[in-house]
C-alpha cells in the first residue's frame, strides 16, 4: 500500500496554479486586477508568444521592500483579514494566490517602488524558486514580467491553443478590464504593436465607445429593489454571431453569468434571428451581501443570493429601452444607421405557407382577421373591434375596451388597462406610400430615404404586439368548454404543470389535474387549437422541469404569440390597396417594436437618397 504523504509546497502551488491560471489570459486578468487594487490610474500591458510572455506595469502604490517576498508567497494577501471581509470586498483580489501561482509556473520578475522609498526593489521566481530581494532603479509603481509560462509543466503547454487564439483571449480580457475601469488609462501592445490606447475617461459610456468601437449603442438604466443597472446595447439589427460581445460586470467585476445573459436574450426575444446576439455591456451594482464572489477559482463566476432580482433588473431595463426603439429616431430623422447600401441588409422575399381558404382583411381597424381553422369552421382570429380597439390613437395613453374577456384577477373585475403609447409616434404613418412592389413590399419614402416595408413581416409584428398586449393584460378571448379537453403527460410533467396553474390562467388556459398523468382544460384562448394547447402544455412542462425558478411565463407567452401571429397575417404576394398599406403603417406606429418581425427579421430596408444620388452620379 502506498504511504500517504503531505505534498511539497511547490507541488501544491502548481496545482493551485492550474486552477487560477489555466491560460495566459487568466494571468493577464489577475495582474491587471492587482494593479487596479493598487489604485493605478495607468496600466500598460505587453504580450507575445501566445501569452507565454507578459509584462504589466502600473503606477499604483507599489509593494514595500518588506512585503515583496510575501507577495509571491501563497495565501498571503493585504486585502482581507477575516472570513467576513469576503462579503464586504472593495478589492478584486482576496485569496492571496494569484502571484504565488503564476510564480510557480514561470520565470517571474517583480519590481516595485512605493512612494516613500528612494529606490525600487526586485524579487524573482524561477518556477517557484524565489530569489533574494535586490534594490534596483525604477519608477513608482509595479512592473511584473512573466516569461516561459508553463515551461515546467509540459502537459499544460500542450493544452494551450495556437498563439493567435491565445492572443485573442488576452485581447478579450484586456477589453473586459478596460470596460470595467474607465478611470484607468490602458496602453496595450501585442507582438510589439500598439493595439489599444484608451485614455482615462469619466464615464462608462465613453469607455464603451473606446473599447467596443460602436457608435450606435443605446443606454439603458434601471433599478429593482437595491439592484441597479447601467447598460449599453445595440439595436436588434446590429448583431453578431457570438455571445462574446455581451459583457457583464457585477460590482465592476467581469463575470460570466448565465442568468444575466438570459435576461438580456429574453428581452431581445422575438427581435433577433436564431444565433444572432446583440452587443451589450451591462454593469450591475448589487448590495454587497447579495453576491458571493468566492465560488470559482478564476473568480469569473459569482453567485447571487437572489438570482431573480438580477434577472429582473437587467431584463426590464433592456426591454424598456427596446420598446422605446430609439434607433427609429435615427431611421426617419435623416441620420443613417450605416453607410452601406441599405440600413438593414436586404432580405429574401418571404414565402410563407398559409392555410388554404384564408380570408384576411386589414381594411380598417374594425376588420376581423378571419382564418379557416382545420376543423373547417371560420372564427375570428383577432377582432380589433372587440378585443383591442384603439379608442383614440392620438391620445398619449391608449385605452382598450373589451367586453368578452377573462378578468386578470380572481375577483372577476375588469380593470381598464392603460398603456403608454409608443413614444416615437407616427414614424411609419409619416412615410409617404408610393405603391407596392412584387406584391410583397410597400414602397414608401421619407424626407431622406426610400423605404421598403415587408408587408408580411410588418403585419406579423403588429399582430404579435396586439396579442402580447392582450395577453399581458389578461384580456384575451376565452373559449369555455362544455366538456373539458383532457391531455395525458408523464407524471412528472403533470406535477410541473400543476405548480403553474395560476400562470396558466394568465395565459387564458384553465387547467385542473384529473389524475396522476392527466390534466383537464375547461377553458382556453379561442385562438389556440387543441393541438396547440397540447404543444403549449408540453413545452411549458419541459421549461418548468428544466429551468425551475428561472422559468418565465412571459417567454412562453411570447413564443405562443409569435406562432399565432405568423399564421394569421397577410402574406407576401397579396395585392394591397393604397388605403390598406397606409393603414398598416399607421398600425405599426401603435407598437414600439415594429421594425422587426417577431422572428427577428427586419421589417424594412432603407435606401438613402444621398446614396442613390451617388449611384446615379448626380453627386460625387
Ligand atoms: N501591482 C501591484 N501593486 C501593489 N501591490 C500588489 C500588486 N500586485 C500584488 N500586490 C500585493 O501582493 C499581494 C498578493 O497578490 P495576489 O494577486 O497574489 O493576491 P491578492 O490580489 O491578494 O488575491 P487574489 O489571489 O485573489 O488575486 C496583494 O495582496 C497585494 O498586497
Ligand atoms: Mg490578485
Amino acid at each position: 500500500m502506498a504511504k500517504i504523504e503531505k505534498l511539497q509546497p511547490e507541488i501544491i502551488n502548481q496545482i493551485a496554479a492550474g486552477e487560477v491560471v489555466e491560460r495566459p489570459s487568466h494571468l493577464v486578468k489577475e495582474l491587471i486586477e492587482n494593479a487596479v487594487d493598487a489604485g493605478a490610474t495607468e496600466i500598460s500591458v505587453e504580450f507575445d508568444l501566445g501569452g507565454r510572455y507578459v509584462k504589466i506595469s502600473d503606477n499604483g502604490f507599489g509593494i514595500s521592500k518588506e512585503d515583496l517576498s510575501l507577495a509571491l508567497a501563497p495565501h498571503a494577501t493585504s486585502k482581507i483579514k477575516t472570513v467576513h471581509d469576503i462579503w464586504n470586498l472593495n478589492s478584486f483580489g482576496f485569496r492571496g494566490e494569484a502571484l504565488a501561482s503564476i510564480a510557480s509556473v514561470s520565470k517571474l520578475s517583480l519590481v516595485s517602488r512605493v512612494k516613500e522609498a528612494q529606490e525600487a526593489y526586485r524579487i524573482e521566481s524561477d518556477f517557484g524558486k524565489i530569489s533574494e530581494v535586490q534594490s534596483v532603479g525604477g519608477e513608482f509603481g509595479t512592473t511584473i514580467v512573466v516569461k516561459d509560462l508553463f515551461e515546467n509543466i509540459p502537459a499544460r503547454l500542450k493544452f494551450l491553443k495556437s498563439d493567435a487564439a491565445e492572443h485573442t483571449q488576452i485581447k478579450n480580457v484586456v477589453k473586459a478590464m478596460g470596460l470595467a475601469h474607465p478611470e484607468v488609462c490602458f496602453r496595450v501592445r501585442g507582438q510589439a504593436k500598439l493595439l489599444y490606447f484608451w485614455e482615462a475617461v469619466k464615464d462608462k459610456k465613453l469607455r464603451v465607445q473606446q473599447v467596443l468601437e460602436q457608435d450606435h449603442l443605446y443606454q439603458a438604466t434601471g433599478s429593482y429593489e437595491d439592484f441597479h443597472v447601467e447598460i449599453y446595447m445595440s439595436a436588434p439589427n446590429n448583431t453578431v454571431r457570438t455571445s462574446k460581445q455581451m459583457w457583464f460586470f457585477v460590482q465592476n467585476r467581469w463575470v460570466q453569468d448565465r442568468g444575466m445573459q438570459a435576461a438580456v436574450m429574453d428581452a431581445y426575444r422575438n427581435l433577433l434571428m436564431h444565433r444572432e446576439y446583440p452587443i451589450v455591456a451591462c454593469w450591475l451594482e448589487a448590495p454587497l451581501d447579495e453576491v458571493d464572489v468566492n465560488i470559482h477559482p478564476t473568480k469569473s463566476k459569482i453567485k447571487f443570493n437572489q438570482p431573480s432580482n438580477s434577472y429582473r433588473v437587467v431584463n426590464r431595463a433592456v426591454r424598456a429601452q427596446l420598446e422605446k426603439a430609439p434607433w427609429l429616431d435615427e431611421f426617419l430623422g435623416n441620420s443613417a444607421m450605416s453607410d452601406g447600401d441599405a440600413a438593414v441588409g436586404s432580405q429574401p422575399a418571404l414565402n410563407y405557407e398559409e392555410p388554404p381558404n384564408t380570408i384576411r382583411s386589414i381594411n380598417s381597424p374594425q376588420a376581423s382577421l378571419l382564418v379557416e381553422d382545420t376543423e373547417g369552421a371560420a372564427y375570428a382570429f383577432h377582432d380589433h373591434s372587440k378585443s383591442l380597439q384603439f379608442k383614440d390613437s392620438a391620445l398619449d395613453k391608449i385605452q382598450y375596451e373589451q367586453k368578452n374577456i377573462i378578468p386578470a384577477n380572481t375577483q372577476g373585475q375588469y380593470e381598464e388597462p392603460v398603456v403608454e403609447k409608443n413614444q416615437s409616434s407616427a414614424h411609419w404613418g409619416n412615410l409617404q406610400v408610393i405603391g407596392q412592389a412584387d406584391l410583397t413590399y410597400i414602397v414608401t419614402q421619407s424626407a431622406s430615404s426610400l423605404v421598403l416595408v415587408d408587408q408580411h413581416a410588418a403585419h406579423e409584428r403588429v399582430a404579435f404586439e396586439k396579442l402580447m398586449f392582450a395577453w399581458k393584460e389578461g384580456r384575451i378571448d376565452v373559449q369555455q368548454m362544455l366538456i373539458p379537453l383532457t391531455f395525458q403527460f408523464d407524471e412528472e410533467m403533470v406535477e410541473a404543470l400543476v405548480t403553474k396553474i395560476e400562470d396558466l390562467k394568465r395565459l387564458g388556459i384553465f387547467m385542473e389535474q384529473m389524475g396522476a398523468d392527466t390534466v383537464a382544460i375547461s377553458a382556453h384562448p379561442q385562438l389556440l387549437k387543441p393541438k396547440a394547447i397540447q404543444w403549449s402544455l408540453e413545452s411549458l412542462a419541459k421549461e418548468v422541469l428544466d429551468k425551475g425558478d428561472g422559468f418565465s411565463v412571459e417567454k412562453m407567452i411570447g413564443d405562443l404569440c409569435a406562432t399565432l401571429a405568423c399564421h394569421s397575417v397577410i402574406r407576401a404576394g397579396k395585392a394591397l390597396s393604397h388605403a390598406e398599406m397606409e393603414d398598416l403603417l399607421k398600425q405599426m406606429d401603435e407598437f414600439p417594436l415594429s421594425s422587426f418581425c417577431p422572428h427577428g427579421r427586419p421589417v424594412y430596408v432603407e435606401y438613402e437618397f444621398s446614396k442613390i444620388e451617388k449611384n446615379f452620379g448626380r453627386i460625387v
